[in-house]
């Protein structure tokens, strides 16, 4: 049996079966959708989310499945002191698979390790959000072709952001890849990540101004400041504008650069930017529902 905790728990050829299948599964809808008839998906946030758990939930019903679970941890036994352990060991009775959100990094990874049934971390605090990263990967894949030779530059809150963690570490076992991190200083991509890179002799750079590397740009990956994750209002409330992504900026980057986002957004991509053929972002949010149809069939073996 198979979690997944990390989008490195797929190898770099495993994650290209499942890119094709996801491939397969966007051209040939019909014919994946009774893969999963009798099997239940357990969505279990203990975090908000509209996107991952309704995309997983989404995924599981296009797949002929269905679906329990809970959005939110109040309304769960959470609320009385039970432990994802035993809440884990309890999903195992009722469902063939789980998705999980936690607040706490390695809550997911606590549960696996109970579970009598796939387990899948649908984020974990500041640490890891892995199926994004794979949407994130198919988008790419599936826009350009391949993911290799292309600079990316991610932008925002790199401290705090798992998603941005997430696609580093997955991004980087792909050949010709320059990353350039955009951020104030107070949310820089934590130092293991850069050490990573330097390790790797990987090319990157470090920089606060959006405007003086938009022109060298493949890919800007934006993001949202995380609230949730500051310790104070005041810092939140000074850093939240930070970085607007607007027209004037879109007209100085490459003509075939894409815009990517994990969503939701708050203020730092205009609405203005949305009708370019460059904004990427709700795409990438399609492409999400496909590759996790493809990671449910894989983790329940019915490929
Ligand atoms: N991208 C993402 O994780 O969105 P949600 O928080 O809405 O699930």
């Amino acid at each position: 049996m198979r979690h997944l905790m990390s989008p490195l728990d797929f190898t770099v050829d495993e994650l290209e079966e499942l890119f094709k299948l996801a491939n397969d599964i966007e051209a040939n809808h019909e014919k994946y959708s009774e893969k999963c008839h009798g099997k239940k998906l357990a969505t279990c946030f203990y975090e908000p989310s509209t996107r991952t758990r309704l995309s997983f939930e989404s995924a599981m019903i296009n797949l002929g499945g269905s679906v329990i679970g809970f959005s939110d941890a109040n309304s769960s036994s959470a609320a009385k002191g039970e432990s994802v352990s035993d809440t884990i060991r309890v999903i195992s009775c009722f469902a063939d698979i789980c998705a999980m959100r936690h607040p706490k990094e390695g809550a997911p990874m606590v549960a696996a390790s109970k579970s009598s049934i796939p387990v899948i971390n649908a984020g974990d605090g500041g640490h890891q959000h892995p199926t994004q990263t794979l949407t994130d990967l198919l988008t790419i894949r599936s826009l350009r072709g391949n993911i290799k030779d292309f600079t990316i530059g991610l932008c925002g809150d790199l401290k705090f952001g798992r998603t941005v963690h997430s696609l580093i570490n997955a991004l980087m076992r792909y050949p010709g890849i320059k990353f350039i991190f955009i951020s104030p200083p107070e949310l820089k991509v934590p130092d293991y990540i850069t050490s990573a890179l330097e390790e790797k002799g990987i090319e990157y750079k470090e920089v606060i101004s959006l405007d003086e590397v938009m022109s060298e740009l493949d890919f800007l990956y934006m993001t949202r400041v995380q609230r949730e994750r500051f310790f104070n209002e005041e810092d939140y409330v000074r850093l939240k504008d930070f970085y607007i992504l607007n027209k004037d900026k879109m007209a100085i980057a490459k003509d075939d650069m894409l815009v990517l986002h994990p969503l939701p957004r708050v203020n730092e991509i205009s609405v203005d930017v949305d009708d370019d053929p460059r904004a990427a972002y709700f795409k990438q949010v399609q492409y999400g529902v496909y590759v996790r149809m493809a990671l449910i069939l894989t983790l329940l073996e019915l490929v």
